[in-house]
């Protein structure tokens, strides 16, 4: 059998952040809720004395013609040390019919990036408050980058307000991403200015240490963290999940073990009863998801295998009518 293989720059013609790709996403969200689907728990190396890990991760739902399973890098110090981002990845799309490999989606993290800004905009329409004015960003890397762009896809906003530890890369965003979303996008001097100033603030930074204080949000917010995706990655103080009204997990299980539910259980203040819906259940509307302008919302996302799935199928089916791609006879 021959195998596909489809580059960075085909993938990147192939797929966008677009009202297409967003549904395809919101489907594999909603069908983790109500499908037979096996989610494989994710395997994860920690390549620490180098500063890197790499995660696998993969989703079959029972009946579709194919599934992905991806191989992902995240190098915290590439940028810095190479000048390459920190992020890499290749899915593999399997047969589920015969298991043999029917593609490889050299995708160098972009198809992550365009699964993970769209859950972050899925959670924007179903939790953001109608109406947003400034729109907070912590993290000027790529994540900080997609996730305002797929957040215009829900919602129209006025101003970005972003934040990043790291001078040049703050520098660099402020000077790039006016002309990318077409707003303001003015600098702020810390995550405290970001979140007392924005209706809905985004925090994608691999941070080991909280920094986010629950006494700087106010009723009517929107929260969403998603650069903890692993144990030791923590953006929130435990008690920003204790003072929400409604939190919203990609995967709760995963978020109990990677994400801020994780410190927040850890510390006591989530009880393990706590009412926490999955946001394929919101997207399903089995939970309301924001129910007055006052609540506090807060999305924890982890990043889940069926999302990767979805993407890497759109991409596909995108290639093969298309005819894009190289095909390879594994034989020799
Ligand atoms: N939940 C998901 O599905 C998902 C998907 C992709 C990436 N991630 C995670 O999101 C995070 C960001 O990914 P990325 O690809 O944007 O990385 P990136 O390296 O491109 O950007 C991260 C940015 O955060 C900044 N930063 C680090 N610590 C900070 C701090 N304490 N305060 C302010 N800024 C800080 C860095 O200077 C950098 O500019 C990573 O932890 C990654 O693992 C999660």
């Amino acid at each position: 059998m021959l195998i596909t293989i489809v580059t960075e720059r085909e993938l990147r013609e192939l797929v966008q952040l677009d009202a297409g790709a967003l549904e395809v996403v919101a489907a594999g969200f909603t069908d983790l809720v109500s499908r037979d689907v096996a989610l494989p728990p994710i395997m994860h190396i920690n390549v620490a004395d180098q500063g890197g890990e790499v995660d696998v991760k993969s989703a079959y739902v029972a009946g579709a013609p194919r599934f992905a399973i991806k191989v992902a890098g995240g190098f915290w110090e590439n940028p810095r040390r190479f000048g390459i981002p920190s992020s890499s990845s290749q899915m593999i799309v399997l047969s589920a019919s015969t298991g043999y490999c029917e593609a490889i989606l050299l995708d160098n993290g972009y198809l992550t990036d365009v699964r993970t800004a769209l859950a972050g905009a899925l959670v924007a329409r179903h939790l953001a408050p109608p109406q947003l004015d400034a729109v907070g960003q912590i993290g000027a890397g790529a994540q900080g980058r997609f996730q305002m762009r797929a957040l215009q896809l829900v919602r129209p906003y006025r101003r970005v307000l972003v934040y990043d530890r790291d001078e040049a890369r703050l520098e660099a965003y402020v000077a790039e991403m006016p002309a990318v979303l077409g707003v303001e996008v003015v600098r702020a001097s810390g995550p405290e200015e970001v979140v007392r100033t924005c209706d809905l603030v985004t925090t994608s930074t691999p941070s080991q240490q909280p920094y986010i204080r629950a006494e700087w949000l106010r009723p009517g917010q929107h929260l969403t963290a998603m650069g903890a995706d692993a144990p030791h990655k923590q953006e929130l103080f435990p008690d920003v999940l204790a003072r929400a009204d409604v939190i919203v997990c990609d995967r709760r299980s995963q978020c109990a073990q990677l994400g801020e539910l994780h410190h927040a259980l850890e510390a006591g203040l989530i009880s393990e009863s706590a009412v926490i819906p999955e946001l394929g259940e919101v997207i399903a509307g089995r939970h309301p998801g924001r129910q007055s302008p006052e609540q506090i919302t807060v999305a924890d996302l982890t990043g889940v295998g069926v999302q990767d799935t979805a993407i890497s199928l759109l991409a596909y089916d995108r290639a093969a009518s298309r005819g894009l791609g190289v095909q390879f006879d594994p034989r020799g």
